[in-house]
């Protein structure tokens, strides 16, 4: 038995967009991700697909991107990115229900691996507009959206932190916090993300949303005040899906 992640699969099955303009990488990207995720996740294990899943506007858009993530191994959790439109945020408990037992919409709950608790939201990190001098060093940025930006941000931890008091009064004392957006932007060592995860002494925080060589750094990778953080996003990882824990 063994957790296993993957971000950002970006589906498009009924949605007319074609993924494979952003690079090489996106070619055929949905052929990978059922070759590779066949080839690694076993029927036991469980696999956490950390958000952006289809480009359907409405769950009737999205019904074959969720048919193929259900065909595919293991137990499958699914958080919510920024363009899972059909994911009202308010009407989780309904995808939990209309999919009972096929797939689970981790928001507001929590699942279990093992005796780990599975907490998770979408998360949140304000990523520009960023002012730059000529040395390309950030000098200021557009305060309204930083403000915009804060607000999302105590939204999203609102959520996390009901996802976490809900494991902690299950009774579980171990955790594994998983986000869409990364935990931290280009500009800070740590955040409210990064906090509560030392504050619940999380063993990892497992996150995607990055695309592209020049995102891939923008948050914080391996060891963080000894906590692993894991950047899974699909390109970064080239469709493997990365083992959390064996
Ligand atoms: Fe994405
Ligand atoms: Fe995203």
């Amino acid at each position: 038995m063994a957790l296993y992640a993957l971000g950002d699969l970006h589906l498009s099955f009924q949605a007319d967009k074609p993924m494979d303009q952003f690079g090489k990488v996106w070619r055929h990207h949905e052929r990978k991700i059922e070759k590779y995720i066949n080839q690694i996740v076993k029927p036991e294990d469980t696999l956490v697909l950390t958000g952006d899943h289809s480009w359907g506007r409405k769950l009737p858009e999205c019904r074959e991107d969720l048919a193929f993530i259900e065909r595919l191994p293991g137990r499958k959790i699914l958080l919510r990115g920024n363009h899972d439109m059909f994911w009202d945020a308010k009407k989780t408990r309904r995808l939990n229900e209309e999919f009972d037992g096929r797939l689970f919409f981790l928001q507001n709950n929590f699942a279990s691996y093992e005796d780990y608790a599975l907490v998770g939201t979408k998360g949140y990190t304000f990523e520009g507009p960023f002012y730059l001098n000529r040395q390309g060093r950030v000098i200021g940025w557009d305060e309204e959206r930083k403000e915009q930006a804060d607000r999302l941000v105590a939204r999203e931890m609102e959520r996390l932190r009901e996802s976490f008091r809900l494991a902690q009064q299950a009774g579980y004392q171990k955790f594994i916090m998983f986000l869409h957006y990364p935990p931290t932007n280009i500009l800070e060592q740590d955040s409210p993300f990064t906090r509560i995860a030392e504050e619940y002494g999380a063993l990892a925080v497992v996150y995607s949303h990055c695309h592209g060589e020049s995102r891939f750094g923008d948050s914080i990778r391996g060891d963080f005040h000894g906590i692993q953080y894991m950047l899974v996003s699909g390109d970064y990882l080239k469709f493997h899906p990365a083992l959390v824990l064996p």
